[in-house]
């Protein structure tokens, strides 16, 4: 366990959980001392091997299974978090899928998958949780905020790319939800927010890391000179989720290594 634990006592839920990024968010929100709910969809397996790591540091966990995009298994795994922990104070929207296919291609199933996981997941997740945080009304000894919602987004909520429609305009919607339900919120104390990671080592993108001429093509995108780790993103997720981001709502944490500063224009232009 670390020293300070920013998050002490507080009940947190994270999509997608079960690997990646938010299997690294489910464990910093643990070390910072906060109860977290291990969300996944499909492989138990493995969200069970999270709730163990996270025991193995002293935290505590529970793993529930819900599709983020189905609205009574939302409801459900909402129900299931209330009744194991009395409340929720922090939501964080992680789950995601990429479906990419060149646009002329590019069939309704796909468009429907990617904006049903990406988009109406952080939708249906945040409803749930705002009409818990009412519900419970503020708890002063665990947070200044009635609740916290971190939205995991991605550089792609603005730099356009090809081949990839569906996830860029879930991104971009994720990134006007998060904005409007942040303003809609704020006189009642909850704070909406978002991370936008650049490329992270994760399942996601591998076919491109994975190899060394895809790694090298990555890296000339990332003017830091490397590729994220998981952890860099957990980290700025605690802090958010924390009272030391009291003072910060509707804005983006765009966590990227340099992706978004046109790394091209160094040499040309
Ligand atoms: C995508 C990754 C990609 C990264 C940077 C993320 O949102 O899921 O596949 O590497 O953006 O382009």
């Amino acid at each position: 366990m670390d020293g300070i634990q920013l998050l002490k006592s507080q009940r947190a839920l994270v999509t997608g959980a079960s690997s990646g990024i938010g299997k690294a968010i489910a464990l910093g929100l643990a070390k910072a001392g906060a109860k977290v709910i291990v969300n996944y969809r499909a492989g138990g397996e493995k969200a069970a091997l999270v709730v163990d790591e996270i025991y193995d540091v002293g935290g505590e966990a529970l793993a529930i299974q819900a599709d983020v995009s189905s609205e009574h298994e939302v409801q459900e795994m909402f129900r299931q978090a209330v009744e194991a922990w009395g409340s929720i104070d922090i939501l964080v929207n992680n789950a995601g899928v990429q479906v990419d296919a060149p646009f002329h291609e590019m069939t309704l199933e796909q468009w429907n998958t990617a904006l049903a996981v990406d988009l109406t997941g952080h939708f249906l997740c945040s409803r749930e949780a705002v009409k818990e945080f009412k519900r419970r009304g503020i708890v002063p000894e665990l947070s200044r905020a009635l609740g916290k919602i971190i939205a995991i987004s991605s550089v792609h909520d603005t730099i356009p790319w090809a081949g990839h429609a569906n996830y860029t305009a879930a991104k971009g919607g994720v990134k006007m939800l998060m904005k409007s339900i942040a303003q809609e919120l704020a006189p009642e104390g909850i704070r909406v927010n978002a991370v936008s990671p650049g490329a992270i080592k994760t399942d996601i993108n591998k076919s491109v890391w994975g190899n060394p001429e895809g790694m090298e093509g990555l890296l000339k995108l990332i003017p830091a000179g490397r590729i994220g780790e998981v952890e860099d993103i957990a980290k700025a997720v605690v802090w958010l989720a924390s009272d030391e981001a009291d003072y910060m709502t509707g804005e983006t944490l765009y966590l990227d290594g340099g992706m978004m500063l046109y790394p091209s224009f160094r040499t040309g232009g």
